[in-house]
């Protein structure tokens, strides 16, 4: 399968993935328009789309799957960013290194485990790779079992644990990937890109 990916510029991406965001009922804190702006205007970023034909008419394609990954830095003042990197500390090493985050992303239900999130996950680290990025991290959950599932079968591994003191189920989760020429080499995918406006 080829698999169909869109890039988009910053306020297209951003009003794309607040429209498909609505389709992921089980999260209640969507990202609006202006957070995703706000947030990645000043830094490097990528915001993927995977598309797909529909079911009932397949002449017609609809984004199915999302990814938006950014850089970030050892000195952010923006307050989540900053404690993110204060919560890395020791686990990631930032000096003198490239390193993205990846932030948001996810698959419409009906067209999960057909690969498009792996697809799109393999073009934000081939594109990461050729950007001079050395590592990739992402925060997950206890209890989000699909993600830590499908970050086992892309080789994130574990940097760190947060223990939730009442709940372990919200206990977090922190994984890295170190971005190499064989990690790239590794990928299965077989991808389109297309550049929105
Ligand atoms: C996690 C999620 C993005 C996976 O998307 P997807 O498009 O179904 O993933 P893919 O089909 O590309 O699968 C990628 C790999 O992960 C594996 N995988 C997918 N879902 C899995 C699951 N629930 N358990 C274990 N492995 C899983 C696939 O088998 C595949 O492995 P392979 O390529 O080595 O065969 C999707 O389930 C989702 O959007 N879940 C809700 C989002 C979420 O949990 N967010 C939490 C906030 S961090």
């Amino acid at each position: 399968m080829e698999y169909l990916i869109k890039q988009y510029p910053l306020d297209t991406g951003a009003l794309e993935i607040q429209y498909i965001e609505e389709y992921f009922g089980e999260f209640p804190r969507k990202k609006t328009a202006t957070e995703i702006m706000n947030r990645l205007r000043h830094r490097e970023f990528l915001i993927l789309m995977a598309e797909a034909p529909l079911p009932d008419d397949p002449g017609m394609v609809t984004p199915v799957a999302f990814k938006v990954v950014h850089e970030i830095r050892a000195d952010e003042a923006e307050p989540k960013l900053k404690d993110l990197v204060a919560r890395l500390q020791g686990a990631v090493q930032f000096n003198g290194r490239k390193v993205l985050y990846s932030w948001i992303g996810g698959t419409r239900r009906d067209w999960r485990g057909q690969g498009h999130f792996r697809a799109l996950t393999e073009e934000s680290e081939a594109w990461a790779h050729a950007s001079g990025f050395h590592e990739v991290v992402v925060k997950t959950k206890n209890k989000f079992y699909d993600m830590r599932g499908t970050l086992d079968q892309l080789e994130f591994d574990v940097v760190k644990y947060e223990v939730h003191p009442t709940d372990n189920r919200e206990s977090k989760v922190y994984l890295s990937k170190r971005l190499t020429s064989d990690v790239v080499r590794a990928h299965t995918s077989t991808r389109t890109v297309v550049y929105a406006d």
